[in-house]
């Protein structure tokens, strides 16, 4: 995508969620995905298709994907993380034409997340890619976690990604998305890793996917946006995190994201009073979890009024 423009992607649904061991009602992810599509955000990840087992959160993933869908407007793109086959089947059973496989580039992280090797990852995604003989209009985008580093191995050197990009790329895969799932990028090392992929990869489109950990996720993305990423993921609240990767914390907010780039007039096409409302009502269905936002902590700017010196322009003080 060459515009300046940028698309901020809500994970919240997914990757805020999977991170709350608590069911959160049905009801409630489905008013949480109405109130951020009124917000103007035209891109959302609204589940997860993974074992109920390991992240029981997920266990109506097929009734949200079902009631969205309706709610969907035209322009709207909705996709599903994946895990394996078994995730992509009854994603597309359930309506969905766009799924994502998480894979990390990390051996250890890979094993431990999807109880895979990064081998059989691969292996699963070409049966995934089979799927589109009966399923013709099916996306499938490949996710690759712990791009910048790994709770296990530490910092993952950029060839291993961009090994993995070529073997998607040949898969005929053009949607990819690079993942900082613990926060160990810093915005040096997230530039030069974008600028890898968006150079030997024109034809691609990027996303970057960012956990504010240690408080480099909006320089991060604004690191990737210099490089010429696009997409970037961003969770209402700043919630979310991986169970499978220890030390992992909440995404960018959402909030923080858009006000960042729509104050460098970068625009979002987001609302951002209708952006608040969203998480507001969230913040009401579950109370005890750390919301992480500076722009829900203390708002956008509003400015008072010029002073001088007689006191005429005091407008605040009338
Ligand atoms: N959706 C729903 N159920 C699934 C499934 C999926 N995508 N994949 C497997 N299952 C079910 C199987 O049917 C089986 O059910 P059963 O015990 O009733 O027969 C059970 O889960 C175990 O299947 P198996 O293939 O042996 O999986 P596993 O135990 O090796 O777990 C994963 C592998 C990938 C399914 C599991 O680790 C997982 O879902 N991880 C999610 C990771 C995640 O979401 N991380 C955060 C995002 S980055
Ligand atoms: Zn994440």
């Amino acid at each position: 995508m060459k515009t300046d423009e940028v698309v901020v992607r809500e994970v919240m649904l997914r990757d805020g969620l999977q991170n709350i061991p608590e069911f959160i009602p049905t009801e409630a992810k489905i008013e949480l995905f109405r109130l951020i599509v009124a917000s103007g955000l035209r891109s959302l990840e609204v589940t997860s298709f993974v074992s109920p087992k390991a992240i029981p959160q997920f266990r109506d993933a097929a009734q949200v994907v079902q009631a969205t869908s309706k709610m969907t407007p035209k322009g709207v793109e909705v996709s599903a993380l994946i895990p394996n086959l078994k995730g992509a089947q009854l994603a597309v059973e359930s309506g969905m034409r766009k799924v994502g496989l998480v894979m990390s580039v990390s051996e250890s992280h890979n094993i431990n997340n999807v109880r895979r090797t990064t081998a059989e990852s691969i292996d699963e995604l070409k049966k995934v890619l089979e799927l589109r003989e009966k399923y013709p209009d099916l996306v499938v985008k490949a996710g690759m976690a712990t791009v910048f580093g790994c709770p296990f191995e530490g910092k993952i050197k950029p060839e291993v990604t961009l090994g993995f990009i070529r073997q998607f790329y040949q898969l005929g895969i053009r949607d990819m998305s690079i993942a900082d799932t613990v926060g160990f990028g810093n915005p040096r090392e997230v530039k030069e890793m974008s600028r890898l992929c968006v150079t030997e990869f024109p034809d691609v489109s990027f996303s970057i996917h960012l956990h504010n950990t240690r408080g480099l996720g909006l320089a991060n993305s604004l690191a990737a946006y210099e490089a010429g990423i696009r997409v970037h993921d961003g969770a209402v609240g700043g919630l979310g995190g991986c169970p499978f990767a220890p030390g992992a914390k909440g995404n960018t907010s959402t909030e923080d994201l858009v006000f960042m780039f729509e104050e460098m007039g970068v625009k979002t096409g987001v609302n951002m009073e209708a952006l608040l409302a969203a998480s507001r009502y969230f913040q009401k269905v579950k109370k005890d979890v750390h919301y992480s936002s500076s722009i829900i902590e203390v708002g956008v700017p509003i400015f008072q009024g010029p002073i001088t010196k007689d006191g005429s322009e005091q407008k605040w003080n009338v």
